[in-house]
């Protein structure tokens, strides 16, 4: 760990659970500031009262852009300008392709493709105003697709394309980075609305996943290279996962 990664405030979408409560706890351990985002006031209030004086919990929901606006505002007068940006709000609504399952693509798009978007556009200015991160939790899903998931690989193919032209885009400011995880043992399948498909997802889960600690510190040794170098895209499956 470098020391001038010390102090640095990071922003994490999706903080209330799974990765980004793991990264959360990750980075302020390692001694960055952090602002927890998500809808579930209760949980990142708990955990930032547990975390210290260095975090602070910021109700927010990635399809409403006001709020984010005022996550945004809230995150510059409380801990200074955000230097980096988490975007890992996601849900994760596998299902056979079907009209039943429409409410389900309509909240992955705008949640993990959209809401990641809008956040950055949102947060940008601070990013940019003398550089920082932008890290994108992708997906195995945003490189591999199969029967079942193809609107949440949707998204996660969407998510590596733009960040792809981001990092171009933004370079030298903002490092951006895409991390690409395979299963990991979070709330993410308590989500699924298919009863078969929620049933048969569980148990595959369940049998290999990995912790999401073993994400945080992937995420925390990449925000703690120099500057003058980015992982820029990191693929991290459980040893035994097949596909
Ligand atoms: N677990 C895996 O196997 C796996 C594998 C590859 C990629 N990922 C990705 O990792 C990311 C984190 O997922 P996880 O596995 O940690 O699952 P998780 O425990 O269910 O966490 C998802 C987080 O997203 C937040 N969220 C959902 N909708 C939101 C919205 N509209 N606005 C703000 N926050 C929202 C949830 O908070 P609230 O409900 O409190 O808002 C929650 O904190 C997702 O992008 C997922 O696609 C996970």
């Amino acid at each position: 760990m470098t020391t001038d990664q010390q102090g640095r405030v990071a922003v994490i979408t999706g903080a209330s659970s799974g990765i980004g409560e793991a990264t959360a706890r990750a980075l302020v351990t390692a001694g960055y500031r952090v602002a927890l985002l998500a809808r579930r006031a209760d949980r990142i209030e708990e955990l930032a009262a547990e975390l210290g004086s260095d975090t602070i919990a910021i109700e927010a929901d990635v399809t409403d852009r006001l709020s984010l606006v005022a996550a945004a505002k809230r995150v510059q007068t409380k801990l200074g300008r955000a230097e980096i940006l988490i975007n890992n709000a996601g849900v994760m609504l596998l299902g056979p392709f079907s009209s039943d399952q429409r409410e389900d693509y309509r909240r992955m798009i705008e949640t993990n493709l959209l809401g990641a978007i809008t956040t950055t556009e949102v947060f940008l200015d601070q990013l940019r105003d003398g550089g920082g991160d932008l890290v994108n939790i992708s997906s195995v899903a945003g490189r591999t697709a199969r029967i079942g998931n193809g609107v949440y690989a949707a998204t996660k193919w969407g998510m590596n394309g733009w960040s792809e032209s981001l990092r171009q885009e933004l370079q030298p400011d903002v490092r951006v980075t895409v991390v690409e995880p395979g299963a990991v043992a979070t709330e993410l399948t308590s989500h699924i609305t298919h009863a078969e498909t929620k049933k048969t997802t569980e148990a595959w889960v369940k049998d290999m996943a990995i912790r999401p600690e073993d994400i945080a510190e992937v995420i925390v040794f990449a925000l703690s290279r120099p500057m003058r170098m980015t992982l820029n895209e990191i693929l991290v499956r459980p040893t035994s996962q097949p596909g």
